[in-house]
């Protein structure tokens, strides 16, 4: 059983559909992309995921349970976290203030685990670890993006959603982002990633899916999906 199992899912603002009917899932353990051009649906997908967006058809099932009408704050207390869109750190908070409100979205109560789950943070941005009392609106635009991803592993997701996570940021910052979501997914935690940066995500995908105009018109393993010449052609500026 899949983790996560999305069935025929459309979606809509106001009488805009922008999901026609996709599905797509995610195996425990996987690293899985979405791939598209501006417009096609990506950041509704993870909106229609988190419970920030409704459904007009279709389902969504999580670890067995049908979560399709659940509240978007359940769904952070079942393990489904979403690093925030375009960052969303809090400016006036210290970076570990940013970092104890992912902790706290879950609930957790365990001391030793909040220690752990920091400890982890920390060993994978050391940065954060070094600014902690640091303002988060102060940060620079990569280290807001370890923050935001930081605070959603403080909630210890069981599905990490990431809209993104390169955007807007410099061709080395970029590589460190994505190793650390290779590194992230390798210590145990499942991604669905939408990322625009097709190249670098599909050679670290297990499988991706490619949305085109809210559907889903190609899916399979990264590497594969890396070597198909219309994917070359549309996503990765190679004929
Ligand atoms: N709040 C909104 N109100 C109305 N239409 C919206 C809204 N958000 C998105 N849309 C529309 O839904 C469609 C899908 O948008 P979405 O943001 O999911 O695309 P995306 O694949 O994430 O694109 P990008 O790569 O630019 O982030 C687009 O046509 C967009 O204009
Ligand atoms: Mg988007």
């Amino acid at each position: 059983m899949p983790l996560l199992e999305i069935k025929d899912m459309t979606v809509g603002y106001g009488r805009i559909e922008a999901l026609h009917g996709i599905s797509l899932s995610v195996e425990s353990g996987e690293l899985v992309t979405l791939i598209g051009a501006n417009g096609a649906g990506k950041t509704t997908t993870m909106r229609a995921i988190s419970g920030v967006r409704p459904l007009t058809r279709g389902s969504i099932m999580f670890d067995g349970q049908d979560i399709t009408r659940m509240k978007a704050h359940l769904r952070v207390l079942a393990g489904i976290v979403q690093a925030p869109e375009g960052r969303g750190v809090f400016p006036g908070m210290t970076v570990q203030e940013n970092l104890d409100m992912g902790h706290y979205a879950r609930k957790f109560a365990n001391k030793a685990e909040y220690q752990a789950t920091l400890d982890h943070v920390f060993e994978l941005f050391p940065r954060l670890k070094e600014r902690r009392a640091q303002m988060g609106g102060t940060m620079s635009g990569g280290e807001q993006q370890m923050v935001a991803i930081g605070r959603a592993l403080m909630a210890r997701p069981r599905l990490l959603l990431l809209d993104e996570p390169s955007m807007g940021l410099a061709p080395m910052i970029i590589q460190q982002i994505f190793r650390i979501v290779s590194e992230i997914n390798a210590t145990g935690t499942t991604i669905l990633l939408v990322e625009q940066n097709a190249q670098q995500a599909l050679s670290r995908s297990d499988r991706a899916y490619i949305l085109e105009t809210g559907e889903v018109v190609k899916s399979g393993p990264g590497p594969e999906l890396l070597a198909d010449p219309a994917i070359k052609e549309a996503y990765l500026g190679v004929a």
